[in-house]
């Protein structure tokens, strides 16, 4: 069940009181399993109307120990509906920070492009190389803004947290990495993941970026809780199989097992969430400060976008 949100005119007394909420994105393959009758309990979900167009419907839920988060799906409620390719990343992250974010968590699956790396490992990067190229990248086109440091493109604070919430659930995980986003839909190719592990790429995935980046241009932190389900074209040879997803780069146990650690989900980030401080150590909640001080943008977030 959905009803649309109109966003909160700037400057507004909506816009000044939004208290601020953690927001979930949650990838690919994970919704059925969160759902059901021990799942989560979710609110109506409203879409937001954003100056990029619709919203994916935002839900609140409280996750396992009692946190109130938003929550979003990027590919949909029914399967997957909306390629990573087709994802409307801007209006998702306008709508959430309009709805009172200041953080989002995501969780992406990704293919193992480490051979070290086994199916079902949950990965906190700490790095990442963009190779999309067809996809909005920025919310400021037109306009002299958005040149932003991206020396550490995930909040540092939240993978510390998640690190924490990791082993305080006891689930398998490697701390850092470093995710190469492709644009999809076609897989890759085995000369283009031995070219990625070169650069130095660890996981690949198609949904990471540019959601970190236009993160940062709202002055949200952001990291992804990324988990192994398949190990890349090329690391291990895999025969054909049109009846599996990937068409047999994952065996059955190994899909399984990758459903297995997604089932987690919930609880690590509950885990990590009550880790986290509200006072963090970062720099992404003033990663704009350098246009606010040149007096190019005022507070109000609502008001550095300008589109008809
Ligand atoms: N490649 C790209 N995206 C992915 C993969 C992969 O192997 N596995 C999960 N998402």
């Amino acid at each position: 069940m959905t009803r649309r949100r109109r966003a909160v005119p700037p400057g507004s007394a909506g816009a000044r009181r939004a208290a601020p909420l953690p927001a979930v994105i949650l990838g690919s393959g994970i919704w059925h399993l969160l759902r059901g009758r021990r799942g989560l309990r979710l609110s109506r979900g409203e879409i937001g109307e954003t100056p990029f167009g619709p919203s994916r419907p935002i839900f609140s839920t409280v996750l396992p120990g009692g946190r109130r988060v938003l929550l979003m799906t990027r590919h949909g409620e029914a399967g997957y509906d909306v390629g990573a390719w087709s994802v409307n990343y801007r209006a998702n992250l306008w709508a959430l920070k309009d709805r009172g974010a200041d953080l989002v968590l995501s969780t992406s699956a990704c293919g193992g492009i480490d051979p070290r790396l086994s199916v079902g490992t949950f990965v906190v990067p700490h790095d990442l190389l963009d190779k999309t190229t067809r996809r909005a990248k920025t919310f400021f086109e037109g306009a002299g803004l958005g040149i932003v440091r991206h020396g550490q493109p995930f909040c540092p604070a939240l993978r510390a947290a998640l690190a924490e919430g990791l082993a305080a659930v006891g689930v398998r995980h490697r701390l850092g990495g470093v995710y190469v986003c492709t644009d999809g839909p076609r897989l890759e190719t085995p000369a283009e993941i031995c070219s990625y592990a070169r650069e130095g790429a660890t996981i690949v995935g198609m949904t990471v970026a540019p959601e970190f980046a236009l993160s940062r241009e709202l002055e949200l932190c952001y990291a992804t809780l990324s988990w192994v389900v398949n190990l890349a074209e090329g690391v291990v040879p895999r025969p054909y199989r049109p009846d599996l997803l990937f068409e047999g780069m994952a065996t059955e146990e190994e899909l399984a097992e990758g459903d297995r650690a997604a089932a987690r989900l919930p609880e690590v980030l509950a885990a990590a969430l009550d880790r986290l401080s509200s006072d963090r150590a970062c720099d992404c909640r003033r990663a704009m400060e350098h246009y606010k001080q040149r007096g190019d943008i005022g507070e109000d977030f609502r008001t550095w976008v300008k589109r008809t």
